[in-house]
């Protein structure tokens, strides 16, 4: 009995794998095991040698057992350890290089504007820059000798000599964008138009070319509590807030009648924008029902359609949201800035996810 117990506990200790221990398990242990077979030769004996040889079989094979136990467990530590050396990983390598672009604020506000407005069934028209006097000023009821044009600083561009038509602009605004959708389209309609429009003008909160994105939702049965409930949620959606106080201020645009300027409240305590608190009115944009003649200058007929138009700036929003303080910076191309105010590349503003995370 010593010399299997010998044999065993040198056997086990020396076994390599968790396959040579299971083999000497079987050996030993199993049930035709060495161990086994002279526990079954207890029954051939007499009481007396039973009771002599009978616990110390027992011992025996729980001995066994233990070792093998324990040795099981040391062979999977050693396997684990093992793994750990050769299985390692650097977890201070970044796992994709960061692209060194970032998303330029105007093309950030620009989608967050998009996905807020597709949320609410508008989808997005484009228009040329170059336009024609008739799409930027008349057919918006802006007629040839209206102050409006001169308010506006228009860029134009030049006829040939002897052409006496009228001449081409940068357009002013993305309002002539209004007209082509109409005529594109048809009513009924809910667009916005984003893009560029250009100004001869240049200060700190104002550049020769910026942005803007009109608004345009015509139907049978729209009115002006329509346009403040689109607007009260696209405020609160941009500004990520949940209350918005807007104001309505009577105003005079000639393509719309009546006409609104729209503030919101605000405070600008210690020097931040915060929207929705406060005792401050921050004016946003201009909007109002579409005057009828614009609606037929679209090709709509206003006895049937009617709806509303905003224009807000782009740059201005973004100004405010994000904090920046001068507008020509936005078109310096100072690589500083842009990494500064720039946004992650690979996020696309929803408002699911976060606009502006
Ligand atoms: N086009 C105007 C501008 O550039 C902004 C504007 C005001 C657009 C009122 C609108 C509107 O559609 O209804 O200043």
């Amino acid at each position: 009995m010593t010399d299997l117990r010998e044999k065993y506990l040198g056997l086990i200790a020396n076994a390599g794998d968790e396959a040579a221990l299971e083999d000497l398990r079987v050996q030993a242990v199993g049930k035709k095991g060495e161990i086994s077979l002279q526990m079954r030769e207890l029954g051939k004996m007499t009481p007396e040698e039973r009771q002599a040889a009978g616990p110390k079989l027992n011992a025996l094979k729980n001995e066994i057992n233990s070792a093998l136990a324990a040795k099981k467990e040391a062979l999977a530590d050693a396997a684990l350890d093992e793994r750990l050396r050769t299985e390692w990983l650097d977890v201070t390598l970044p796992s994709r290089q960061r692209p060194a672009g970032t998303i330029h604020p105007i093309s950030q506000v620009t989608d967050e504007v998009t996905a807020i407005f597709a949320d609410m069934g508008f989808s997005v028209a484009e228009g040329p820059q170059i336009e024609s006097d008739w799409y930027n000023f008349d057919a918006l009821n802006i007629p040839g000798h209206h102050p409006a044009r001169a308010e506006m600083d228009t860029f134009y561009t030049h006829r040939a000599k002897g052409d006496d038509r009228p001449p081409h602009v940068l357009r002013t605004h993305t309002s002539p964008v209004q007209i082509r959708s109409m005529e594109a389209n048809g009513a009924p309609i809910r667009v916005i138009c984003p893009g560029r429009v250009y100004r001869a003008d240049y200060d700190q909160t104002h550049t020769p070319m910026f942005h803007q994105v009109e608004g345009l939702a015509l139907d049978k049965d729209i009115s002006m509590a329509n346009l403040k409930w689109v607007l009260e949620e696209f405020v609160k959606a941009f500004f990520e807030v949940d209350d918005v106080e807007l104001r309505f201020r009577a105003s005079h645009f000639p393509f719309t009648e009546p006409s609104a300027e729209v503030d919101i409240r605000c405070s600008w305590e210690g020097g931040t924008l915060k929207v929705g608190e406060g005792d401050d009115w921050l004016e946003i944009l201009g909007s109002g029902m579409v005057h009828p003649k614009v609606i037929a200058a679209g090709g709509i007929d206003p006895d049937v359609y009617q709806g509303f138009a905003f224009g807000v700036g782009i740059d201005r929003i973004a100004m405010l949201k994000y904090g920046i303080p001068d507008l020509r910076a936005f078109f310096d191309s100072d690589l500083r800035w842009l990494r500064h105010y720039g946004f992650a590349s690979l996020e696309q503003p929803n408002l699911a996810g976060g606009l502006s995370r």
